[in-house]
């Protein structure tokens, strides 16, 4: 048989990689580029020297932004009130891809090196079944055979050592990352303990807040339709989409802004810490609240926050992207959108970012003379009294009765 197997060039997947072999398969390596730091051209000769029949590696980075990153934008989306769902985010593209290569290259395999505690696994693939229900799975951390063999590090680099697999011999840091161009997350190894603060060397997509420059700076960014579509900074200005995105990871980073640490509930039920440092998706999910604030009517807004932000942001955590209630979910979405077209300006600085001021061309929704009473036609302050009353009815009858229960 042909597998496609998503290879990244460590040790598990490296050791993954020679077991499918040893095992009589054929396997083709498949790597995403969403943007993180990465040695391409070392991946590539390490999957072709440990029997790799083919290796692909695609450029998934614009998909990646404008079809997950800037939903997540329009949809505020957040997990558990606080996690910007970087990695959430890269799964489906990084599946779908993977089915694309699975297709044209004749495989009836696909294979991960995700545990089976984690909420990676069940991402991927549930994704590959949705894409491809005829998809045949290998998930080594989930064979027997396969776990039982390598229970350690120290299992695999013995494999590794008797199966000339190179290792690369920088040393392991002593906890799990996941980098992305929306973000980094760390987690496992010393982390496990949340008693224990995150190490200061830990972070790659923020400096530290504490040591960053003492000049704010401040950018404005443009919504369309809730989408960023302008960044100006300065004397630049940013129009397409990854360059936008890229630059407001530039200033965050620097500015130390998007850091959380966090524990978190994963979906098969465990809890678990996680740091994560996402400066680009910070600035721009509070520059979108605000442009929704001035532009979006309030009704409107208090329904999508309890549906569309809350279901969309546990659904994409939750693996489920290519699933019905995503697809109804984001069409509510979008429709919400139509009207979000604003210009925020904001500051950042040291580990923050604050809005200075939003303008809009197209909204006639706010207008600071009617906020300031009188002056709105068939109004009079009067109504209010009547507005009052009729509210207060049910709310003097439970009063009453909780008055007789001799409750206060
Ligand atoms: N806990 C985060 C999430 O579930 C990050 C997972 C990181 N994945 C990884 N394989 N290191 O989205
Ligand atoms: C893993 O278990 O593969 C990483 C952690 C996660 O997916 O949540």
């Amino acid at each position: 048989g042909k597998v496609c197997l998503a290879y990244s060039g460590g040790l598990d997947t490296s050791t993954i990689l020679r077991w499918l072999q040893d095992e009589g398969y054929e396997v083709v390596c498949f790597l995403a580029d969403v943007g993180q730091e990465e040695d391409w051209d070392a991946v590539r000769s390490k999957a072709k020297k440990i029997g790799a029949s083919k290796m692909v590696i695609l450029d998934l980075k614009k998909e990646f932004v404008e079809q997950l990153c800037f939903r997540a934008i329009q949809c505020n989306a957040q997990y558990e009130g606080r996690y910007l769902l970087g990695t959430s985010l890269a799964r489906p593209v990084i599946a779908r891809a993977q089915m694309r290569v699975a297709q044209e290259e004749g495989c009836d395999f696909v294979s991960h090196g995700c545990t089976g505690k984690g909420n990676d696994g069940i991402r991927f693939e549930l994704a590959f079944l949705a894409i491809n229900p005829k998809i045949q799975i290998i998930a080594p951390w989930r064979i027997p055979e396969f776990c039982n063999r390598f229970q350690g590090r120290n299992d695999l680099l013995d494999y590794a050592d008797a199966k000339g697999i190179p290792v690369t011999s920088t040393k392991a840091k002593p906890y799990s990352m996941d980098d992305n161009i929306a973000h980094c997350s760390y987690e496992a190894g010393m982390l496990e303990d949340p008693s224990v603060p995150a190490p200061d060397d830990m972070w790659t997509r923020t400096d530290d807040p504490r040591k960053a420059p003492d000049v704010p700076v401040d950018i404005d960014i443009k919504f369309e339709k809730g989408l960023p579509v302008k960044l100006t900074v300065g004397d630049n200005t940013y129009t397409d989409s990854l360059e936008l995105f890229i630059a407001l990871n530039a200033i965050g980073k620097k500015a130390g802004i998007g850091r959380i640490d966090i524990v978190e509930n994963r979906f098969i039920g465990l809890k678990s810490r996680g740091c994560y440092d996402s400066p680009a998706m910070t600035i721009l999910r509070l520059a979108h609240l605000d442009a929704e604030s001035l532009t979006m009517d309030g009704k409107v807004r208090s329904l999508r926050d309890q549906f569309v932000t809350h279901h969309w942001s546990e659904l994409l955590y939750n693996g489920l992207y290519f699933s019905p209630e995503r697809e109804f979910v984001e069409n509510s979405l979008v429709f919400c959108q139509r009207r979000i077209n604003a210009e925020i300006r904001l500051c950042c600085y040291k580990g923050s970012v604050s809005v200075l001021s939003r303008t809009s061309e197209t909204e006639k929704l706010y207008s600071s003379e009617e906020a300031s009473m009188d002056s709105l036609e068939n109004f009079s302050v009067l109504d209010t009294t009547g507005f009052i009353n009729v509210n207060a009815i049910r709310l003097k009858k439970y009063g009453m009765q909780k008055a007789e229960e001799g409750q206060s």
